[in-house]
């Protein structure tokens, strides 16, 4: 194959440090926030959005804590219109991808920039990628304006976070990067970012889901999710588009991510020796699936569809709309073969 590639990831400014969401007003006046909204989910994630209010104070224009996960078309609207309301000029956006994602809802309409502080790691800060819930559809799509300008990791942030959520988004994270290894739009970039981070998660994933509290280890995590929300924006291939129609049935994206990732790697990496290759690299063996498969095993996290309410009527929708999405990389998956996967992560 001729070596040809077109890489094209924004730079964003990221600021890591135990202990950064003090830097959160700092960072806010660096993108000229005067009077920004922030965005969360209601519960734990309302409370960090009300230590983010209490440290921007009159650079705050309110707490908007009704995010909710896959952005349902509604809650974007109602986001939108607390914006507009408050005449915010600035979204941060405090807790996991589904206050990132309501953000960047509000950001696409009104242009507003976006700082965003993460607290999981499932990657959405380091993306231009964007996505709604529209009845049983999910639309996603890419836009320059919502890629937040700065990023605040703050891994102190993420030490409560529960060892389920840590396990699924850690999980979704990867999946980004088992996915870069095989998509057409990787670079040498891309590629590099991917076995990093793959490597990070190896090591420090099981290490924060046996201590949760494992300071080190979930800083490790929280790096790893950046590299792997980066490499996203190279592409996605079969893995997504799988998740992502499951997900616009309703299912919860992080887990669904989790549950397919081992069989859908089963299934390319037959076809895909350079992605083979790297993923054994940096997850030791020399089958990744069955490693990335052990892993999940010993995650608290539900491992099989059925277990997360996936109706297997729709297997045959399911099917049909992967065909017609005529994936092509690292192999074509047709309506049987996708047939055959979803029975299995059945
Ligand atoms: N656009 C992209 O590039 C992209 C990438 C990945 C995921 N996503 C989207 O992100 C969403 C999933 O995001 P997620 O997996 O990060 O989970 P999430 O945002 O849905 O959060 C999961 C749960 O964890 C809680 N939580 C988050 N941080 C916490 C903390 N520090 N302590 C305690 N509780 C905390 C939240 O309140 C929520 O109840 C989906 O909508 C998905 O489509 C988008």
């Amino acid at each position: 194959m001729n070596l040809a590639f077109t890489h094209d990831i924004s730079p964003q400014r990221v600021v890591f440090a135990a202990g950064a969401i003090s830097r959160t007003a700092e960072e806010a006046d660096r993108l000229n926030f005067s009077h920004a909204l922030i965005v969360a989910t209601p519960g734990s994630g309302a409370r960090l959005g009300q230590k983010i209010v209490d440290l921007l104070g009159a650079r705050a224009a309110g707490l908007h804590a009704q995010a909710v996960v896959h952005v349902p078309k509604a809650v974007a609207a109602v986001g939108l219109e607390a914006a507009r309301a408050k005449s915010a000029d600035g979204l941060v956006a405090v807790g996991g991808g589904a206050a990132i994602g309501l953000a960047k809802a509000i950001a696409r309409d009104t242009g507003l920039k976006i700082l965003a502080v993460p607290t999981t790691y499932s990657g959405s800060e380091a993306t231009p990628i964007f996505g709604l819930t529209d009845g049983e559809r999910k639309i996603t799509g890419r836009d320059a304006k919502v890629l937040p300008r700065t990023i605040i990791y703050d891994p102190d942030l993420t030490l409560k976070l529960p060892l389920a959520v840590s396990a699924a988004s850690g999980m979704n994270a990867i999946a980004h990067c088992v996915e870069a290894f095989w998509v057409d739009g990787r670079t040498p970039v891309t590629l590099a970012l991917a076995s990093e981070a793959m490597r990070r998660f190896a090591k420090n994933l099981p290490a924060v889901i046996a201590s949760g509290a494992d300071a080190a280890a979930r800083a490790e995590c929280l790096v790893g999710a950046w590299l792997a929300g980066t490499v996203l924006a190279a592409g996605t291939a079969l893995h997504h588009k799988l998740a992502h129609v499951l997900g616009g049935l309703g299912l919860p994206h992080a887990e669904t991510h989790a549950i397919i990732l081992p069989h859908v790697m089963r299934f390319n990496l037959a076809a895909a020796p350079e992605a083979k290759a790297r993923l054994s690299e940096a997850l030791g063996g020399n089958d990744p699936a069955n490693a990335i498969a052990a892993m999940l095993e010993k995650f608290p996290i539900p491992q099989r569809l059925r277990e997360i309410g996936f109706d297997r009527g729709k297997i045959d929708f399911v099917a049909g709309e992967i065909a017609a999405a005529s994936i092509k990389m690292p192999r074509p998956a047709s309506a049987d073969d996708v047939r055959a996967l979803l029975a299995k992560a059945y």
